[in-house]
Parts: structure tokens; sequence; C-alpha cells
């Protein structure tokens, strides 16, 4: 072999070996991914490093069991790679149009469960609010966060009743702790209840698995009201681009 050659070769080898290594890194599970399966005072055991005299070593980017992330991913990439199916979002988003709400409303509806598809469920709406706080109008919001109070709250003036949902999901004697029910004082007073109240009533507790809704029909509105920033969500050092990147990387070591 000539020498260009075995250089090729070697090169060739240390790629694969490191491309190896890269699929072969170790996932850790943070403390509330287990977290009731696990007692969390209990330490989580880390796999072992080495095996068979090499070394592995522990993911410090993106999970190779994921579907690969652009380099710089717009929140219609979220929902693509990340996100569970958005099919409850975009039917409300569907409805609040076809009520003819404006734009900002109907952005609201289309995003006020992200926290559940995409994050963590206990307390999504204010994850959610949270996670777009940065690029969409601070009513926006505001309302995603009250949501996660106000779905508990019936306003029959505009057709809202506790829903029936609720009951089967969580039991009749279900009553909402004193810090919600102090949430839900203040939202009653604020000048943007309704827009939070709006997505209460758009919101479709029991929906239809054969009505198609396309997040095409919402690419107008996302682009006019949420703040795609240059750089990729996660890189674009907003206050919550760090939660953005952990949805992107979950399973980072650190
Ligand atoms: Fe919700
Ligand atoms: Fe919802």
């Amino acid at each position: 072999m000539s020498q260009a050659a075995a250089n090729l070769s070697a090169r060739a080898d240390e790629l694969e070996r490191r491309m190896s290594q890269e699929l072969d890194r170790l996932m850790v599970k943070s403390v509330l991914f287990v977290s009731g399966e696990h007692d969390p005072t209990k330490p989580l055991p880390l796999p072992a490093q080495d095996e068979g005299g090499r070394t592995r070593y522990f993911c410090m980017g993106p999970d190779p069991r994921l579907a690969p992330m652009p380099e710089r991913p717009t929140l219609l990439d979220f929902f693509k790679y990340r996100f569970g199916p958005a099919a409850h979002l975009l039917q409300s988003a569907a409805l609040a149009r076809k009520a003819g709400h404006e734009e900002k409303v109907v952005l609201a509806c289309l995003l006020h469960d992200i926290g559940n598809i995409g994050f963590i469920r206990a307390d999504h709406g204010y994850w959610g609010a949270q996670l777009l706080e940065p690029y969409v109008d601070e009513e926006v919001s505001w309302a995603i966060r009250a949501h996660q109070v106000l779905r508990f709250y019936p306003d029959e003036a505009v057709g809202y009743s506790y829903p029936a949902r609720y009951i089967e999901l969580f039991g009749a004697d279900y009553k909402p702790e004193p810090h919600i029910e102090r949430a839900y004082r203040r939202i009653r007073d604020h000048k943007w209840y309704m827009t939070a109240r709006l997505i209460t009533v758009n919101d479709i507790y029991s929906f239809d698995p054969n009505a198609v809704v396309s997040m095409d029909e919402f690419v107008d509105i996302i682009g006019r009201n949420f703040r795609q920033p240059e750089e990729g969500l996660g890189f674009d050092d907003s206050p919550s681009a760090h939660m953005w990147r952990t949805i992107n990387w979950p399973n980072r070591f650190l």
C-alpha cells in the first residue's frame, strides 16, 4: 500500500471509530424523568463507563436515537421532530379561526399545550408560556400561562362549563389547590382575561380523531406572530433558549 493510501485508510478507521463512539454514547436520565418510579432522594446509578477494556463517553449533544434537528431549528422543526402529536392544538386553532378570532388568539390556541406535547406535563401552561415568552406578543404568553388555571373555572356567560372530561380524568372530588384559586382571582380581574378565556373556550376536550387539520394552515400566522430567531431556537441567547436546547438534546449529560 502506498503511503497516501495508508494515510487515507488510517483516517477512515479513525472516522469510523469516532462515529461508532458517537453512537455508543452513554445516556443518563434526569432525576425528573424517573422521579416516582425512582426515589429522587436516592442516587441514580450511572452506567459503567468502561466495558471490555474500552471507555465510553456520556452523551454531550444530540441523542442519536432521535431524529436529527436542523442546525438552526425553527418552531415548525420542533413540531416535526420533537413534539408529540399536535392534533389537539391544530383542532383548537382551527376552531378559533373559524369563530373569527384575531391572529394572536389563534396563535395562543395553536401553542397553548406545547408544554404537554414537548416538555413537561405538570404545570404545562406555565412551562409553555415561559418557552414562548421571548418570541410572541406578551398577551399571547400571558394567556397561555393563564389557561392553566382558567380551565378549572366555568364562565357560563361565554359558554364555558367545567369540562366533563376532567371529572373522568381527575374524579368528581378534585378541587383546585389554593395557589390555583389565588391565581384565578388575579386572572379574572386582568385586562387580558378574555384572551385566556378564549383558549379554554376553543380547547377541545373530546377531539375528533377523524378531523385532520394541517399545520400548513397556520404557517402564515406563525410567520407573522412568532419571532423566529435567526440562530435557531435554543442557540439565540434568549431567556428561554436553554429550554429549547433541552428539548432538542434531552439526554445531554450536563
Ligand atoms: Fe392545556
Ligand atoms: Fe388543551
